[in-house]
């Protein structure tokens, strides 16, 4: 009788401690198939949790993901609504499972702008999964860049006006403690699926020695098997930090 064979367990050889992934491309998705748009934002966000997941299994502490971005709000009301229910929906639903699995859940991006049921659902999951600890999912919910770096400079120019802050403590380190991701590893590796090869004002301050993969899969066709094909390639990047 043949054996199955197992096939041995993928392990980064490089450490990775922060991947960034800008999951884009669910419209197109459903276009090709002759979908609403609204069907590859459901696929799509299927997606998210599979991939926590699989980062949870690849021993990768910490995951950026851009679910909503600061100039998504010009989209169709229509589109809107529904990426906010489906989005709370979601989150009901894979409550007990990210409990079950350990991922602790935070957001960047002001989320005061969002409905206020999507809010509620938002601050419950962050607040029940606080204590976890094999995966962090940072969701990017009406974030942007820019945003959060003119956000940090007022920030801290509050706290040098209240004398909390010398004018000779102002470093890279010290406006880095001001962005959401503070207390976050750096970026080191940034996917964007479905082609498009920008980064859509997505942790502009933070991907600064990130390596990036394109790739043209659309988002709701990504899965564990192509973000361990982009973990190869990334292997294989020989990062130098501008030394030699
Ligand atoms: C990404 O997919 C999801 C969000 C931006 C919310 P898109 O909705 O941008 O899909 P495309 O780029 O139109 O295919
Ligand atoms: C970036 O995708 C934002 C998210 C993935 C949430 P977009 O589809 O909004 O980006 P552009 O408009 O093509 O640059
Ligand atoms: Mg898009």
């Amino acid at each position: 009788m043949a054996r199955r064979r197992k096939r041995k367990k993928f392990e980064l050889s490089v450490p990775l401690n922060h991947l960034a992934l800008i999951m884009d491309g669910n419209g197109r998705w459903a276009k090709r198939r002759l979908l609403p748009r609204n069907e590859g934002h459901r696929r799509g966000a299927r997606v998210i949790f599979d991939i926590a997941e699989a980062c949870v299994d690849l021993n990768i502490p910490v995951v950026s993901l851009y679910a909503f971005s600061t100039e998504n709000w010009s989209r169709p009301q229509e589109e809107l609504d529904f990426l906010f229910s489906h989005l709370e929906e979601e989150f009901r639903n894979r409550r007990d499972e990210l409990i079950e699995n350990d991922i602790k859940i935070i957001v960047m991006g002001d989320i005061t702008r969002l409905p206020q049921s999507t809010q509620d659902v938002v601050n419950e999951i962050i607040e029940l999964t606080k204590n976890n600890k094999s995966l962090i999912v940072n969701f990017g919910l009406n974030y942007g860049a820019r945003d959060e770096i003119t956000r940090a400079a007022s920030m801290l120019a509050s706290d040098y006006k209240e004398g909390k802050l010398e004018k000779e403590a102002i470093n890279n380190k010290t406006f880095a403690k001001y962005l959401y991701t503070a207390g976050l590893p750096e970026v080191d590796l940034l996917i964007r699926t479905s082609g498009e090869e920008r980064l859509s004002n997505f942790m502009l301050w933070q991907v600064a020695y990130a390596e990036f993969i394109f790739t043209k899969t659309y988002w709701p066709d990504f899965n564990k098997k192509r973000l361990i094909k982009c973990l190869k390639q990334f292997e294989k990047r020989n990062r130098r930090y501008g030394g030699l």
